[in-house]
């Protein structure tokens, strides 16, 4: 029993299967992989969620929030490319986990997986939706009120949940159907819409910066941290800095906890390992040099954005262009809104681009119905069933569920993935100290010590209820594992045949 729940999945076998049948095709270059990180790292948490955490949680500070979420992304970033130069298959962290820790956590992994990918498409959705309305509002052209938002939402001032008094996001859900479409057709057609869409959405983070600095009032700078420099709790208790009305943590490391979302999904660049040209040269590259861009940026635009408003002005749905709009440059409003609309649409593909892959490789090992997530469409060569399945689940997400609590949700769920890529890490070089390591990260068991526990800081740093759903989420993930992943896992057949021929 406790043989098969922690089996794992031999490294020479991982690489075997690179040259099976129904691979996916190896089309992605270095500069596409790097597109393909930017275009999922750029989207809702700087365009949106950078409003909510400098107005209700960090204030000017949000510009170190920034410095200390990317720090703990960079320690997991060179974990990750570690890994994928390593086992440069479909599945990420995942096919990781399987490697190292056993089955039992390859599984937790990929549930969770589920929260990174698929709810953070949910939340990416959602964002879309308020910079869509922003730009059409602009032209005077409004949605329904009932059709604009979810049903209920959290309120800081009360420290709960109220009714909005609508029914559903349609535009997220109109985004998500659209999205589906465009991946089931086919990952180079999506390619190459993605690098329009990072093209155009560097240009508008470079123009927020360029144009924005001429209207910074260092004023506004003033207070630099009204709500401390910490902002951390243990289930719900207070450890370090002040708590808002729910009992949410407030200050600079909080608000770390929150924007961290702005940079989930340079870690999506190993989920394309296998389309990948040179995974093993090509995989670091796109991961590292998108990660590493986009935190330069970020905190310029954090610096600009509470530059140019006092940190209790900023608009909580659309900061960004509002910002422009408060200064009085309404032309400004409309490009950077149209620029987050095409923006953000690139983060949503790349996330709904992934989501079918790892599930693809959890089929593969049996763990999920193969005949279903691991069915490639024969003319388009993408994982069309699954596809379609994570577009209906994202979409029902996204219409009904506030953003800040599918953020919040992503981020915990994220982080405790990346807790285990950090430790998987050092497993991986203990048993298998000869693996060729085409990449290897620097100084030892440094960095991977680091990242585990930023990203621990992170999740403590997030509202205690996160733990809650959290556990929820993986509770029913082990009903699912204990009553068909490990019935089906390929991997216990073959165990079991090799004990049988002895
Ligand atoms: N980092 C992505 C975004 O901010 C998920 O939208």
């Amino acid at each position: 029993m406790g043989r098969s729940l922690f089996a794992r999945k031999p490294l020479s076998l991982l690489l075997e299967e690179l040259h099976g049948e129904d691979r996916l095709r190896r089309v992605l270059g270095p500069v596409q992989l790097t597109a393909l990180g930017v275009g999922c790292i750029i989207g809702t948490g700087i365009f949106v969620l950078t409003g909510r955490a400098a107005h209700d949680t960090t204030g000017p500070a949000l510009m170190l929030s920034f410095v200390v979420a990317g720090t703990a992304c960079i320690f997991a970033a060179l974990c990750y490319a570690e890994f994928a130069s390593m086992v440069p298959v479909a599945g990420s962290a995942y096919t990781y986990a399987y490697a190292t820790l056993g089955e039992l956590f390859a599984w937790i992994i990929g549930w969770d997986l589920i929260l990174e990918y698929s709810v953070s498409a949910a939340t990416v959705a959602h964002g879309w939706s308020h910079y869509f309305q922003d730009f059409i509002g602009i032209f005077g052209i409004k949605i329904p009120h009932v059709l604009s938002n979810a049903p209920f939402d959290y309120d800081p001032a009360l420290g709960h949940l109220v009714a909005t008094g609508m029914w559903f996001d349609l535009p997220a859900v109109v985004i998500t159907a659209i999205v589906t479409w465009i991946l089931v057709i086919g990952i180079r057609e999506s390619a190459s819409f993605n690098a329009v869409m990072v093209i155009i959405k560097l240009a508008i983070v470079f123009f927020v910066i360029a144009v924005g600095a001429f209207y910074v009032d260092p004023k506004n700078w003033q207070p630099f941290a009204p709500y401390g420099f910490t902002g951390i709790s243990f289930f719900g208790h207070t450890l370090f800095g002040q708590a808002g009305k729910g009992g949410e943590p407030l200050g600079m490391l909080a608000g770390a906890g929150i924007i961290f979302f702005a940079y989930i999904g340079f870690d999506s660049v190993s989920t394309h390992a296998e389309e990948a040209r040179k995974p093993q040269r090509d995989v670091p590259i796109g991961i590292i040099v998108s990660l590493v861009l986009c935190t330069v940026l970020y905190i310029a635009v954090a610096a600009i954005l509470t530059g140019m408003v006092r940190y209790d002005k900023i608009n909580i749905d659309a900061p960004v262009s509002d910002a422009f709009r408060q200064i009085g440059l309404p032309w400004a409003q409309f490009l950077v809104s149209l620029g987050a609309v095409a923006g953000i649409t690139s983060v949503l593909l790349v996330l709904m681009l992934s989501q079918p892959r790892v599930l693809l490789a959890m089929a593969r090992d049996g763990l999920v119905p193969s005949s279903f997530f691991g069915a490639v469409h024969d003319r388009f060569r993408t994982p069309w069933k699954s596809t379609i399945l994570t577009g209906v689940f994202v979409a029902i997400l996204s219409g009904l569920l506030p953003l800040r609590i599918l953020a919040d949700l992503t981020n915990i769920g994220t982080l405790l993935a990346f807790v285990m890529v950090c430790a998987a890490v050092m497993i991986m070089r203990r048993t298998h100290p000869e693996a060729e390591r085409p990449f290897r990260c620097p100084a030892g068991s440094v960095i991977p010590i680091f990242g585990i526990l930023t990203c621990l800081m992170l999740m403590f740093a997030l509202p205690a209820e996160n733990w809650w759903r959290l556990g929820i989420w993986l509770a029913v993930g082990f009903v699912l594992y204990f009553s068909y992943g490990r019935y089906h896992s390929v991997l216990a057949k073959m165990d079991l045949r090799g004990n049988r021929s002895k």
